[in-house]
């Protein structure tokens, strides 16, 4: 039962935006944090920091906005939630209540999202490593399996061979693009019309329905080459007299965390590196004022020409096939808060200065791949104070110098105080939960699942 939570007690908090990389917010999120910032410091006395708030009518508002422009291309689709980018389980019901799918990528996801009133057959089973316990789950459920090898084809045989008959297993074949030969994931083009003999002669063991590919990065441009490779194998498999139904683009449709001026102007004018206390700017981010928005990137693809004359959705309609997608990261954008309390700063030998948090690097994970989170918190103080700018980057509880939530310094308008919080906005796409753990046994942080009831009035349960 969601648990309302009003203010227990009303005291000094005053909101700080960031200077440099303010966060995009959405408007119900930033009426809390703005409206009623006593209300966070209340949680985190309650819950700990840090403390993750799981925000699953921004899934929703995501979900209807990628629904209208398929709907708007009249194409058939099918949308599996990507459920390793968040482990919240109201996420995966959003997903549900959505109607999308969900792909999973082990036994336990596939529980998740089973729990959370997913259809087993809109599951869609990705990743190279599937076990025989997965396997055997997703075969008895009736799910659909992304096959990523001859090895793996292999093993799926030898399982449905050992279950007594009639039992098929669902599957689309995972292709390699030609651009990247020494990936570990897909198949070759030779291997994958192997495979497409395989299926055409056991056709009473295996339901094949497709292909399917996911690429690193972030262009549409990509997706839309290797959507067109694909072309070749659609009518090899037909000549088969075996019927592709789906293409399976995978994710990596881009969100924005920031506005992408604004952006553009941090890259070339604050990132350089005085601006980190390692004095090292990272080599990469993510494109964290991504210039396209999720369905702007959806609709470029599907305008892009399949073959003269003919874009990627009139070649959809044409060939009766249905795309599928696996968005994650851009499934939840906004879906997330993370906040940390800070516990104190310090001086350093080097003139630095160092902020301490309740929290590590492993509920801000950026650091862990040489990157950087380029999202500045907010800041909520807790005491009235002259205002005392100053820079300083953040480190949590962990015990390496090169462990930290940030190496860059932060700017900020005044100097945060022990029992300051720090908002980090629109963590939940991998960010807030991808690495946690227990290092120092400290407990898990809390995942609450937040809901605003009426205008200003907000309810947060445990999120299981
Ligand atoms: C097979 C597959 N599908 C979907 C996704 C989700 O990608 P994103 O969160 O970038 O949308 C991933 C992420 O690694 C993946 O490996």
């Amino acid at each position: 039962m969601p648990n309302a939570i009003a203010p227990a007690f009303k005291e000094f908090t005053e909101v700080h935006d960031p200077e440099l990389l303010k966060p995009l917010l959405d408007p119900v999120i930033s009426h809390l944090i703005y409206n009623a910032p006593e209300t966070l410091v209340g949680l985190l006395k309650q819950h700990g920091s840090p403390l993750n708030l799981v925000w699953p009518h921004a899934f929703q508002a995501n979900a209807t906005a990628l629904q209208a422009l398929l709907n708007q291309f009249g194409i058939r689709h099918a949308i599996f939630y990507g459920a390793k980018a968040n482990k919240s389980q109201s996420l995966l019901a959003a997903a549900a209540s959505a109607g999308f799918g969900v792909d999973v990528s082990s036994v336990h996801e596939l529980d998740a999202a089973r729990r959370a009133g997913t259809p087993a057959e809109h599951l869609c089973a990705t990743g190279p490593a599937k076990t025989s316990a997965f396997h055997r789950a997703l075969v008895r459920e009736g799910s659909l399996i992304c096959v990523d090898s001859m090895e793996e084809f292999d093993h799926l045989k030898s399982l449905v061979e050992s279950l007594p008959p009639p039992v098929k297993a669902r599957v689309l074949l995972r292709y390699r693009p030609l651009d990247c030969p020494s990936s570990r994931f897909g198949m070759s083009a030779n291997d994958l019309l192997l495979c497409l003999q395989r299926l055409a002669e056991l056709k009473d063991m295996f339901h094949f329905e497709g292909f399917h590919f996911h690429l690193g990065g972030y262009a549409f441009e990509t997706r839309v080459q290797a959507f067109r490779e694909l072309g070749g194998f659609v009518d090899a498999a037909r000549e088969m007299s075996l019927e592709p139904k789906m293409i399976d683009i995978g994710g990596g449709l881009p969100m924005r965390y920031i506005d992408p001026q604004a952006y553009a102007s941090f890259l070339q004018n604050n990132n350089q590196p005085s601006h980190y206390h390692n004095q090292k700017v990272p080599e990469s981010f993510y494109p964290y004022g991504s210039p396209l928005s999720a369905c702007q990137w959806l609709a470029m693809f599907l305008e892009a020409p399949h073959s003269p004359g003919q874009s990627i959705a009139t070649y959809l309609k044409e060939q009766n096939i249905t795309l599928a997608l696996e968005p994650g990261r851009s499934l939840v954008d906004q879906a997330a808060i993370s906040i940390f309390r800070v516990t104190r700063s310090k001086q350093l030998a080097n003139n630095k200065t160092v902020i301490f948090i309740e929290g590590s690097s492993f509920s801000a994970c950026e650091t862990w791949f040489s990157s950087e989170y380029l999202v500045d918190p907010i800041l909520i103080s807790t005491q009235e104070s002259a205002p005392t700018p100053m820079r300083a980057y953040i480190a949590g509880h962990s015990c390496l110098d090169d462990d930290v939530i940030t190496h860059r310094l932060i700017h900020f308008s005044t100097t945060p105080q022990p029992g300051d919080l720090l908002i980090y906005a629109n963590t939940a796409g991998y960010q807030m939960d991808l690495l946690e753990n227990q290092f120092h046994r400290h407990p898990l942080p809390q995942r609450l699942t937040a809901t605003c009831c009426t205008q200003g009035h907000y309810a947060f349960s445990p999120d299981y």
